[in-house]
């Protein structure tokens, strides 16, 4: 039996501790005698939950029990969660987390602790909550050169593109409702900007390199911009529109890694992918394509992953698993070289100019009589840099990328 404790019994906290409780039988199956919930550190007190009586606030109490050999840390944010993890790995606890901010801030730095001090830190569930993402990445595609890896990582964007897809709503008004339903936070900044899901693609990016790409030198573009005007263009044509990370790596060893708004055509795997649910793309040159599903967040799924952490962390007692993540900063490409397709909206009055400007570079006329004032045209295929460059004096209304 291996003693265990949960630091921040919030939604995922609980989702452990529900876990560890109610598929006892199924983990002792795997570590001899089970994983024991031994304590909870909270702010809080929590009397009417059924784990009240595990609950502590004096960390000293969980780090000076021996029987500790496995904590989660679900508390979320960067301090204290980075100071709680250090000090439990210099004991030689293992940690296993859903703590994206700080798995891509200072993960690098944790794994390089764990190494030190014989232990692991885990963070399954940092990346796609429920869907067993990172295990496969390291364990069953090691043999293999990922050229790309891509999504959508991130559920609360997801239900909100796919509400204003389906019912014609506006952004606002869907936002308000996810955030009723509680898909979405009060400050709901980190999803809609994009910026959660440029950490994930982030930390999946320095997975695959090896090496550390930092969420800031990305391109991050959010979905706030998206009308429902754009959808209707979209469905007509026969795509949708989601926020997806990409990550793709050039034959020369350079990354090309941004967060932004796509249209992903009809036929693409994506397109399915609705509501909270998280799709990841990941193509190896000997494995071909792989697609993950599932739910990327919600208290059990990724209270789940967490616990799959835990019986790996549990079952390597005294050692490392090893992740190769260096401190070496990936060669990013410039985001001005980024090659795409762009779809623009644009008021009729400025056709001419547009004409002019992207003279030879239109691919297809995508305007539509349901919008008489309008001129919406498909580019072929041009870099960042250059599509700035001929759009420069023009006034567009919408300028999506597509998903080739
Ligand atoms: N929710 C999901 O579905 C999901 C999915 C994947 C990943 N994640 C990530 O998982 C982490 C946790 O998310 P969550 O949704 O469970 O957050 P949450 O509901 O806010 O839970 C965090 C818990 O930690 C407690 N806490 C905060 N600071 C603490 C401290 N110094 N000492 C002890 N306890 C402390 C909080 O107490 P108070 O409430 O009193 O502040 C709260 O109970 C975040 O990094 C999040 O991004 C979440």
């Amino acid at each position: 039996m291996i003693k265990t404790a949960i630091l921040g019994l919030g939604n995922v906290g609980k989702g452990v501790a529900s876990v560890l409780t109610g598929n006892r039988a199924e983990i002792a199956r795997k570590v001899p005698g089970g994983l024991e919930l031994g304590y909870i550190l909270d702010i809080r007190d929590f009397p009417d939950s059924p784990f009240a009586d595990k609950v502590t606030h004096d960390y000293e109490e969980i780090l000076n029990d021996p029987e500790v050999k496995v904590i989660c840390e679900t508390m979320g944010g960067k301090e204290p969660a980075f100071t709680f993890s250090r000090r439990a790995l210099e004991k030689g606890i293992s940690v296993c987390t859903s703590n994206k901010e700080l798995v891509e801030a200072r993960g690098r730095e944790l794994l390089e602790i764990a190494r030190e001090h014989n232990c692991s830190y885990l963070f399954e569930a940092s990346v796609g909550g429920g869907i067993p993402l990172i295990a496969p990445l390291l364990n069953c595609l090691e043999q293999e050169r990922i050229s790309s890896i891509f999504g959508i990582l991130n559920g609360t964007t997801n239900y909100i593109l796919t509400k204003m897809d389906r019912f014609g709503a506006g952004y606002e008004e869907v936002l308000k409702e996810a955030q009723e339903l509680g898909y979405a936070e009060r400050n709901p900044e980190a999803d809609v900007e994009g910026y959660d899901t440029g950490r994930k693609i982030a930390i999946l990016s320095s997975l695959v390199s090896g090496k550390t790409v930092r969420f800031e030198d990305t391109y991050t573009e959010g979905i706030t911009k998206i009308c429902p005007a754009d959808f209707v263009y979209a469905e007509e044509h026969h795509y949708c529109i989601k926020l997806l990370g990409i990550s793709s790596r050039m034959e020369d060893e350079s990354f090309n890694v941004l967060t932004a708004p796509y249209l992903v055509p009809q036929g693409h795997p994506l397109y399915a992918v609705s509501d909270v649910f998280n799709g990841i793309f990941i193509h190896g040159n000997m494995v071909d394509d792989l697609m993950f599903y599932g739910r990327g967040a919600g208290t059990l799924p990724t209270g789940s992953a967490v616990v799959a952490d835990m019986i790996q962390a549990a079952l390597s007692i005294g050692k490392t698993i090893p992740i190769r993540w260096d401190k070496e900063r990936v060669d990013l490409k410039p985001h001005s070289e980024l090659v795409s397709t762009f779809f623009v909206r644009t008021d009729l009055s400025e056709q001419e100019a547009v004409r002019k400007a992207f003279d030879g570079k239109i691919a297809d006329d995508w305007s539509l009589p349901a919008f008489p004032d309008e001129y919406a045209f498909l580019t072929g295929p041009m870099s960042e840099a250059e599509f700035a460059a001929l759009a420069e004096k023009l006034k567009f209304k919408t300028r999506i990328r597509v998903l080739c």
